[in-house]
């Protein structure tokens, strides 16, 4: 599927257009020649061809060398810059530069600028501060980009582009400006059609905010009290929309003019600011960026304790399986990955030796077709003069010079086969976006957070290397032994028939807390929880409730024997109606009532964890559960090691990876050829420290 998948996001045009030796493949560098003297630009070119480099992206924040002023348009640098890297067969990547606007236009646009969630309005100086829905940002945004694109359409070595950058970082996650008022106000009518069904929707009869009007409905600025709830999600849902459609303006431009570029843009990991299935519906694939030191890093700033290893890997592993899952399982770039050290103002260590070529196998390993690293050379000016690259600020070669060309080496030799197969997955975790929001809205718990449940979520099953697909609600359930959704906060009639019958032929579905709660207008429903799904779940919850001091404890049943577990900050005390109970709170007003329970539903189970357990107890539970349902993999995999299958046809490769510094050992359940060093492995292998095995067998594991 995925070869066929990336024939259809234009997979033979990178071919024709791209100049590279590899063939098709993207293993290159971010660069810029815009920060960089042009003498040495021959110089970088031919050293980036000696590390095995295809590909630059480059010039996404160059506007202000491009338009120096408005509508004065100067490529003569940029084509130089284009024929100098292509005359070393390096093709090229350029960015659409609409993140950083440059002071001319601020200083006569100050509308541009974003309104943060306070009211106040943000200051131009650094990038990603301008507003969504500003039609003379987006005027000014499609008119460079439109005049790049002509200039470069037919121009040797150039093979895609990537629109704007990160879209999903702004300095304030929201603008709250007229402009947007009156776009959420557009957007509105649209969406409702008229007044009366809005109004109904967010039940305004409520502290008297029935509109009349469409130009009455306000942004959910600081008032006095909360906003409505419904409006709140909906702004959300807008702001949403309004990147997306300010994205798609530049897209379809690109298309019409640049016929045979691939077209995409790129974000980092498990973000919930935009839509990130809409932001890359229209897209060719899938492209986002990788810092694992850096976050490292944002790690020991915020907590006081030892970081494990897993934490990292598994929040990486999360963001590529989220990549992958994006398009369907078609594989993703990375657009930006990490080569040095990594910060601003602070600044990550550098990666111990063998890391960054392990972070590049992680990402290949979980369904990357190609990696960028950021950067070339070293900034010695500017908010990212720290961000090392591949080459030092002296331009001596860095630490991870060696490994990066050893790893574009390799997987040059690995091939597009490896690079282009499917992942395997018999597991899916539920993303979506409605439940990140609407409990953002009203948490219920301080503590309580969407995007936390999902990690932890992920962390205690993606230590069980089966495989785990981030999936939308909508997604299909049917390829899928067990799917997994936290906190279904937001549950729409069509999900909720999607997971009947899913549990009704024969799957397992587990999910916890607030099942159900809302609708997908933020209406809390008038029948007992978990509302559209208490038949699936065999249970009616008789209360809920958060957690502030002792925390209760949860006791397992024989089925799930194991430790007794602690539940934090919130309890659903569920009342079983035909299901299995399999553990029960121990402690509080109502030790003796169920806290998880199990039933059975036509040929599947459905599987309620009221309580939120410890990480432990929890990363237990549910690997009993999915072990039950028959998902599990034959190999004894030490813990900091991660394994995963990627497969096409009859052919798998077993990517196993080593994220602790010292040697580990993992046993095998049948002979393998180890393709980085074509050597027969069998029996128990050792794994060196942050070392890396692609291990082929013809058949199923
Ligand atoms: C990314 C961003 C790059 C650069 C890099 C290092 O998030 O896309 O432009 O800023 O981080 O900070």
């Amino acid at each position: 599927m995925a070869v066929a998948g990336a024939a259809a996001v234009r997979y033979p045009m990178w071919a024709l257009a791209g100049a590279s030796t590899a063939g098709n493949l993207l293993l290159g560098v971010d660069y810029y020649p815009d920060q960089t003297p042009e003498s040495l630009w021959d110089e970088d070119s031919r050293m980036m061809s000696e590390v095995g480099f295809t590909n630059v992206r480059i010039a996404e924040f160059a506007w202000a060398l491009m338009e120096p002023a408005e509508g004065k348009f100067d490529f003569a640098w940029l084509r130089r810059a284009v024929e100098t890297l292509h005359k070393h067969d390096i093709s090229i990547i350029l960015g659409t530069p609409s993140a950083a606007p440059p002071p001319w236009l601020t200083v006569k646009y100050p509308d541009v600028v974003e309104v943060n969630e306070k009211g106040e309005r943000l200051h131009p100086g650094g990038r990603r501060f301008t507003c969504p829905t500003n039609q003379v940002y987006r005027r000014l945004s499609l008119s460079i980009a439109s005049e790049m694109a002509r200039e470069f359409a037919n121009t040797p070595g150039v093979i895609g582009w990537q629109i704007d950058n990160e879209l999903t970082l702004g300095s304030s996650l929201r603008c709250y400006c007229n402009f947007c008022q009156a776009g959420f106000q557009a957007w509105l009518r649209s969406k409702y059609g008229n007044l009366d069904t809005l109004n109904k929707s967010w039940g305004t009869v409520f502290w008297s905010q029935t509109y009349t009007d469409f130009a009455q409905i306000p942004v959910p600025l600081p008032s006095g009290g909360d906003p409505n709830p419904g409006l709140a999600l909906d702004y959300d849902r807008y702001q949403s929309y309004a990147n997306v459609s300010f994205q798609e303006e530049q897209l379809v431009m690109l298309r019409k003019t640049c016929p045979r570029h691939f077209v995409t843009t790129n974000n980092v990991g498990l973000l919930d600011t935009i839509d990130l299935r809409s932001l890359y519906e229209k897209l060719d694939f899938v492209a986002f960026d990788n810092y694992p030191g850096f976050f490292e890093m944002l790690l020991h700033e915020q907590s006081a304790g030892p970081i494990s290893p897993d934490t990292i890997s598994s929040n990486v592993a999360l963001g590529h399986d989220l990549a992958r899952s994006i398009k369907g399982g078609k594989p993703f770039m990375i657009m930006e990955e990490q080569s040095g050290k990594a910060g601003q103002r602070t600044f990550s260590p550098q990666p111990e030796k063998g890391k960054v070529r392990l972070w590049t196998y992680q990402a290949v390993a979980h369904g990357a077709m190609g990696v960028n690293y950021f950067r070339w050379d070293t900034a010695t000016f500017g908010a990212e003069e720290y961000w090392h690259g591949i080459l030092n600020h002296d331009r001596s070669k860095s630490p991870g010079y060696d490994e990066i060309r050893q790893a574009v080496k390799e997987l040059k030799a690995l091939g597009p086969e490896v690079l282009n197969s499917n992942y395997a997955a018999d597991m899916a975790l539920v993303f979506d976006n409605d439940c990140s929001w609407a409990v953002k809205i009203q948490p219920g718990h301080n503590a309580l957070s969407y995007m936390t449940q999902v990690m932890s979520w992920f962390s205690a099953m993606s230590a069980s290397h089966t495989g785990i697909d981030v999936i939308a609600p909508g997604a299909d359930l049917a390829a899928y032994k067990i799917v997994f959704a936290p906190v279904v906060y937001v549950l729409s009639e069509a999900q909720a028939a999607r997971i009947r019958s899913f549990v009704q032929g024969g799957g397992v579905f587990v999910t916890n807390f607030r099942l159900g709660v809302k609708t997908e207008t933020s209406q809390i429903v008038r029948t007992p929880l978990p509302g559209l799904l208490r038949d699936v779940m065999g249970v009616t919850v008789a209360d809920y409730v958060p957690i502030y001091s002792a925390k209760q404890g949860v006791k397992f049943s024989s089925t799930l024997a194991g430790p007794d577990a602690t539940c934090g900050i919130w309890a659903d005390i569920l009342q079983p109606a035909g299901a299995e109970v399999l553990g029960s709170y121990t402690s509080g007003e109502h030790a003796g009532e169920a806290a998880v329970t199990m039933n059975s539903f036509g040929k599947g189970k459905a599987v309620y964890i009221g309580g939120d357990l410890d990480a432990a107890s929890l990363a237990r539970m549910l690997r009993a559960v999915a072990a039950s349902a028959g998902v599990k993999r034959p190999f004894d995999v030490p813990a900091g090691v991660e394994l995963t299958v990627r497969k096409s046809g009859d052919k798998q490769w077993i990517f196993l990876l080593n994220h602790t510094s010292v040697a580990q050992t993992v046993s095998l359940p049948k002979p393998f050829t180890d393709l980085l060093t074509k050597e027969a492995q069998s029996g128990t292998i050792e794994l060196s420290g942050y070392g890396v095995k692609v291990l082929q067998a013809v058949g199923s594991v």
